[in-house]
């Protein structure tokens, strides 16, 4: 999922001040630039106090997500009465009073950027915009699951402590340069945190899909496919059962780099399908295989549908720091190799 944080603030870094009229950082100008940016999103995530203090309605994105642990979220308001848009909201408790308004989606505590990314892509969406308050750019930033960040800086304003609420500047941890654009007094920044490897990851997951066809057909399995690439370029394929009957498609890759003694420390492991959390047959799944290895990146098509087990694949792997890019416009085929099952 690519997830765009977009944010406008004081010279100070105030994102809004304590008056109880909202704060209006923004030019005419910034407002077109983000409302083209909000188009060419499918999701809108703010936080719950956002909700309850400048009460938006989010237009023109499909679907508007909030997260919430106080539950405090009023059905009145407009993110669940203006237009038609698709609402999520992240809960740590059920919501009755939403019923009907929005999908709740229960979580456990805390709610976390890696859970929210994960449960939008496993419901189809892959472009997600953060819009704020300071606490949610804050949660995504620090879990590393920003793509982009645009913060556009008014010079002109400064609220000062006494008078400043939420509050944040962003500062990448990895140093990188922004682009830099003047828009009608606004001065925005841009950072790209992560370059586009969309082509080579393509390129390799349409590899791992090939390899997974290797596999009989059987009622009890998934087809899948893995392709290891590590730091050096060596290569290493698997398939569902391909030397044993309890043995998953990254287990067989892996135990041909070990054979081959080669360090997967840093490696990019490409698998058709979402990776496993939970074994019967074997000691250890194919996400702790994935950990104890020090794999950096998985790149997947398809989310494990719920045929067998719940998978909590993803969700552990970015929790613990591993990239996780997932691509399900590849997920067709994966679906297509797998119909004997649906
Ligand atoms: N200038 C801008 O571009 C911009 C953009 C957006 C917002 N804002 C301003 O930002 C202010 C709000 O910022 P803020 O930092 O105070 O609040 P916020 O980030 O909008 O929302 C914080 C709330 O979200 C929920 N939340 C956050 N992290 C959570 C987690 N991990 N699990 C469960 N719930 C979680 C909690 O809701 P509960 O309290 O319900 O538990 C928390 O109180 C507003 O006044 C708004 O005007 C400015």
């Amino acid at each position: 999922m690519q997830v765009t944080l977009s944010f406008a603030r004081s010279a100070d870094g105030y994102l809004d001040d304590q008056t109880p009229e909202r704060l209006i950082l923004s030019t005419e100008a910034d407002w077109a630039a983000v409302h083209r940016l909000r188009s060419e999103q499918e999701a809108i995530l703010v936080g719950a106090e956002t909700v309850r203090r400048d009460n938006p309605s989010l237009k023109g994105v499909p679907v508007r997500v909030t997260v919430t642990r106080s539950g405090d979220l009023s059905p009145e308001s407009r993110f669940f009465t203006v237009g038609d848009a698709r609402r999520i909201v992240f809960s740590t408790q059920p919501l009755p009073r939403l019923d009907g308004l929005a999908e709740v989606i229960l979580s456990p505590v805390p709610i976390t950027a890696a859970r929210i990314v994960t449960e939008l892509e496993r419901r189809g969406i892959t472009r997600l915009m953060v819009e704020g308050g300071a606490e949610i750019l804050a949660l995504f930033v620090e879990e590393g699951l920003a793509d982009v960040v645009r913060e556009a800086i008014n010079p002109t304003i400064t609220v000062g402590e006494a008078l400043g609420g939420a509050h944040y500047c962003f500062t990448p941890s990895n140093g990188i340069d922004p682009e830099e654009e003047l828009l009608d007094g606004m001065e925005v920044r841009t950072y790209r945190l992560k370059p586009d490897r969309s082509t080579e990851d393509c390129a390799a997951l349409s590899e791992a899909i090939a390899v997974s066809r290797n596999c009989p057909i059987s009622q009890s399995c998934y087809r899948v496919g893995a392709l290891i690439i590590t730091p050096s370029g060596e290569r290493f394929t698997g398939y569902t059962h391909e030397s044993s009957a309890t043995h998953h498609a990254e287990q067989e890759a892996v135990i041909k780099a070990e054979a081959a003694g080669v360090s997967l420390r840093g490696a990019t492991i490409y698998t058709s399908m979402e990776p496993c959390s939970k074994r019967a047959s074997e000691p250890e799944s194919c996400t702790q295989l994935i950990l104890r290895h020090g794999f950096a990146r998985v790149v997947f098509a398809c989310y494990e549908p719920a045929c067998f087990v719940c998978c909590e694949g993803a969700y552990t792997l970015r929790r613990a720091g591993v990239e996780v890019a997932v691509y399900p416009a590849l997920s067709e085929k994966v679906l297509q190799i797998n119909k004997h099952l649906f």
